[in-house]
């Protein structure tokens, strides 16, 4: 077990979990939305520092672990622990969610920049809000955030000036901002060409290794997932059918509906 590397250039992040313990830690996660269950009884734990893929079929509950796991989505029922400290008990948030909310970073496929602010301004409103930075404060600090995603150069351009891949990697900074401990991305290369979607996994590869940020990343990139995941997590129907090393999900499982998905998305 290794601590976790300081940020290279001043301190962006204070992080207390170590690489290897238990960051994340979801208990018998139950959803339904009507009379439809969503999530059937989910156990989920992620490592501090690991990078786990979450791929299945669309419907199959992805999304709805990650907003579970963010508070955009309260469980029916079912328990989940973050850094030690319980945040989802008996249908509700614990006190310790309001401290905890504000260490997970969550960016999704689409909408991610307020278009009508620049870069600057996207990245410094909620820790300005949240944690009372100065604007000087919080302008230093979103160019640490832009440095760590390649994007010095755009601290005053508007989201209508970036590509895609540019557009995502400024919400990879924004979400920086905030200091997370945790990283919940949802298909947020599912709507760039290979090569620029590759650019961001990159990204998220390098936070990974340089700054013990965990992710849990939803994507059909399976060349990113057997590569940079510590784990992958199939969904199947609002359970987790499977949950292993990238080398035995994909070289040395029989699990058939993991089979029938990974053939159907290769091709
Ligand atoms: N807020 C909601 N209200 C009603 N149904 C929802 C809501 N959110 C998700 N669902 C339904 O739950 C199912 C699973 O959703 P989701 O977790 O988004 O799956 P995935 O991300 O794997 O595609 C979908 O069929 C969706 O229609
Ligand atoms: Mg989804």
């Amino acid at each position: 077990m290794s601590d976790v590397q300081a940020p290279r250039t001043g301190a962006v992040r204070t992080i207390s979990a170590t690489t290897g313990d238990v960051l994340v830690s979801a208990r018998g996660l139950q959803k339904s939305f009507g009379d439809r269950q969503i999530l059937k009884n989910v156990d989920f734990d992620m490592l501090a520092g690991d990078i786990t893929v979450i791929i299945g079929k669309s419907g199959s509950g992805k999304s709805t672990l990650l907003r579970a796991l963010a508070g955009l989505t309260d469980p029916d029922e079912g328990r989940i622990v973050f850094d030690n400290e319980v945040v989802f008990e008996d249908q509700e948030r614990t006190e310790a969610w309001e401290e905890v909310d504000s260490h997970i970073g969550m960016i999704f496929q689409s909408y991610t920049l307020w278009p009508h602010m620049d870069v600057a301004k996207n990245l410094t409103l909620a820790p300005r809000k949240k944690l009372g930075l100065s604007e000087a404060e919080a302008i230093e600090r979103a160019k640490r955030s832009l440095a760590e995603v390649g994007m010095s150069h755009h601290l005053h351009s508007k989201p209508s000036q970036l590509s895609g891949g540019e557009r995502q990697r400024a919400a990879i900074a924004r979400a920086l901002m905030m200091q997370p401990k945790l990283l919940l991305c949802d298909e947020i290369t599912s709507a760039l060409d290979p090569p620029v979607a590759a650019e961001v996994l990159g990204v998220l590869r390098r936070l990974k290794q340089d700054e013990g940020i965990a992710i849990a990343l939803v994507t059909h990139d399976m060349a990113f997932a057997s590569k940079a995941a510590d784990r992958v997590v199939f969904f199947h129907e609002g359970e987790i059918a499977v949950n292993a090393t990238p080398d035995e999900a994909f070289n040395r499982c029989d699990n058939p509906d993991l089979k029938k998905f990974v053939d159907a998305v290769r091709f």
